[in-house]
């Protein structure tokens, strides 16, 4: 039940306090980041596209812990929207720690899309996070020791056939993670490379196709299991806490890339 403090030991102490902001928090890996924010004695703003799931979210975190209470809130950001995302910073201020987990729908088949469509899968994933970092550096919001998280997968480094646009995407985001870092600095920018996740992602699916497909990421891994969002959170929270590391893509993946 209680959560870290000042007194707590150093490894526990770094976010007490701090404002983390987790875009994509109202479910997965960013509402596990939330949880574990929080649970760090961080203060925490949890945001998606829809009220409805932030409101949810909110209530749900609530519940699992109520000494949260006075430490969270949400704030909706439609990721698609450059005017969402300059009123959201707008009104969140000044703060310590973005992370970014927002996704909409994979794109998986590359030679059926259109040009559109395969344009469109940049808005959520990649700039959302960048004009988010850029608006709120050209603003002042980032405190001292401030943060940016971003959000790719294994797909970087191993396309999958038909999901050509979605690796050029996630390869975008890991090329200007270094970028971003250079442009930022001392502002530290880094990214997590998830592999399969069992998360809300996969809920397009039928209840069978997903679990066959959580079944498959388990065997296709050295750990033989598939990752449960909280323990990909931990990557994103070690991000945060540690601040020797910058421009960094780290891969939390099972060891699905040697298997
Ligand atoms: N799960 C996996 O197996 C896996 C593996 C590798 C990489 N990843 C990547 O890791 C990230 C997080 O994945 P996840 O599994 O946690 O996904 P998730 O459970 O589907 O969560 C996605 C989040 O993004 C939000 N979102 C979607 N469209 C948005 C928009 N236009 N504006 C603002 N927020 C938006 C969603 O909320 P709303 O719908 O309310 O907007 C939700 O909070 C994604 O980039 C995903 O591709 C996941």
């Amino acid at each position: 039940m209680s959560i870290a403090t000042a007194q707590s030991a150093p490894s526990l102490r770094h976010l007490v306090g701090k404002l983390v902001v987790v875009v994509g928090g109202t479910s997965g890996i960013g509402y596990s980041v939330a949880q574990g924010s929080l649970e760090h004695g961080a203060k925490v703003i949890i945001s998606s596209s829809s009220q409805a799931k932030v409101d949810a979210a909110v209530t749900k975190l609530l519940k699992t812990n109520p000494l949260f209470a006075g430490s969270i809130s949400g704030l909706t950001l439609n990721a698609k929207d450059v005017k969402s995302i300059e009123a959201f910073w707008d009104k969140v201020g000044k703060f310590d720690h973005l992370v970014w987990t927002a996704g909409d729908p994979l794109l998986t088949n590359f030679m059926e899309e259109d040009l559109d469509t395969q344009k469109g899968i940049f808005d959520v994933r990649f700039w959302g996070p960048v004009l988010s970092a850029k608006y709120a550096y050209k603003k002042g919001l980032f405190n001292p020791g401030a943060s940016v998280t971003m959000s790719v997968g294994t797909v970087v480094r191993k396309p999958s056939k038909g999901w050509a646009m979605t690796a050029a995407v996630a390869g975008a985001v890991e090329s200007i993670t270094r970028g971003l870092a250079v442009e930022l600095a001392p502002i530290r920018v880094n990214t997590v490379a998830p592999g399969g996740v069992e998360t809300e992602l996969w809920d397009g699916m039928t209840a069978e196709a997903k679990a066959g497909l959580m079944t498959f990421f388990g065997e296709h891994s050295l750990v033989k299991r598939t990752a449960q969002p909280e323990e990909v959170a931990e990557s994103y929270l070690y991000l945060m806490k540690c601040r020797n590391v910058t421009g960094q893509t780290i891969d939390v993946e099972g060891g699905a890339l040697l298997a």
